[in-house]
């Protein structure tokens, strides 16, 4: 981390130590992957060092896998854990539903199968993260490699009956050649702008062979907790309907200046 942190990268840091205080001894948790999943998984780290905490995690992407056993959380597999009681992952947009877009970092398909199979998801994001509507973020789809332009083109397809602003699509890339995931896949990233039924539009992109799976969580979040540059965090909660604010104490400047070295 550079000495000085940014508004942003501030606001994903606040939000992803609150998240990692709501897990608790005993319980088997899914670890996403991102630049704000990365500070959750740093925190937990830290409390299973300093409080001795008990955890399982389920990471979602081979990165997270190597950050969490270098710091010392214990690493098993979703058909090892079986349940899962919480989920904390980052995202690339969210509504005011809790629906989401996710996959900026191409680990949706694993996001998506351990979110799916946990208690709670609880979603860490700075506040430039809240939309009104989903579909500014590109929407990440994943497909396979083997006719992967043929899925493109119906996709297109699809995408020209669906209540979208734009339908141009991109296979994401890796400098030079196509950017293949976890499972050995590419993704296209679509560039809707914005995306009128949300949760039409991911039904219908699963059901175009050689799609395996979009980037749309749809019911699945339940918390979302917000960072903000200046420190406060709040917590939605959906279920419960509430949202709860909390400002920065004095101990997180000071928490901010231990991490800037
Ligand atoms: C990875 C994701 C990430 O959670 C999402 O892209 C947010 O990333 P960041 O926390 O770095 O902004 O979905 O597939």
């Amino acid at each position: 981390m550079t000495a000085e942190m940014s508004p942003i990268d501030r606001a994903k840091y606040v939000a992803a130590r609150r998240a990692a205080d709501l897990v608790q001894d005993g319980m088997r948790v899914g670890l996403g992957t991102g630049s704000t999943a990365a500070w959750m998984v740093r925190r937990l780290g830290e409390r299973v060092q300093e409080e001795g905490l008990k955890i399982k995690g389920v990471p979602t992407s081979t990165r997270t896998a190597q950050l969490a056993r270098e710091v010392g959380i214990e690493v098993v597999s979703l058909d090892q854990a079986g349940w899962l009681d919480m989920t904390i992952d980052g995202a690339d947009e969210f509504d005011q539903e809790m629906n989401l877009i996710k996959g900026g970092g191409g680990a949706h398909l694993q996001e998506k199968i351990v979110a799916t199979a946990s208690d709670q998801m609880v979603v860490i994001a700075d506040a430039g993260k809240e939309v009104e509507t989903l579909g500014a973020f590109p929407l990440p789809l994943e497909v396979i490699p083997f006719g992967w332009q043929t899925t493109r083109t119906l996709v297109e397809e699809v995408l020209d009956t669906m209540d979208v602003l734009g339908t141009s699509t991109a296979l994401r890339m890796d400098g030079d050649v196509p950017f293949v995931t976890d499972e050995g896949n590419h993704v296209l990233d679509l560039h809707l702008h914005r995306i009128g039924n949300a949760r039409q539009l991911a039904l219908v992109l699963n059901q175009v062979p050689g799609v395996v799976e979009n980037g749309l969580f749809i019911d699945i979040c339940d918390k979302v907790v917000i960072g903000h540059g200046d420190g406060r965090v709040e917590i939605r909660d959906i279920n419960e309907g509430t949202t709860e604010t909390e400002q920065p104490s004095d101990s997180d400047e000071n928490l901010f200046l231990d991490i800037a070295d």
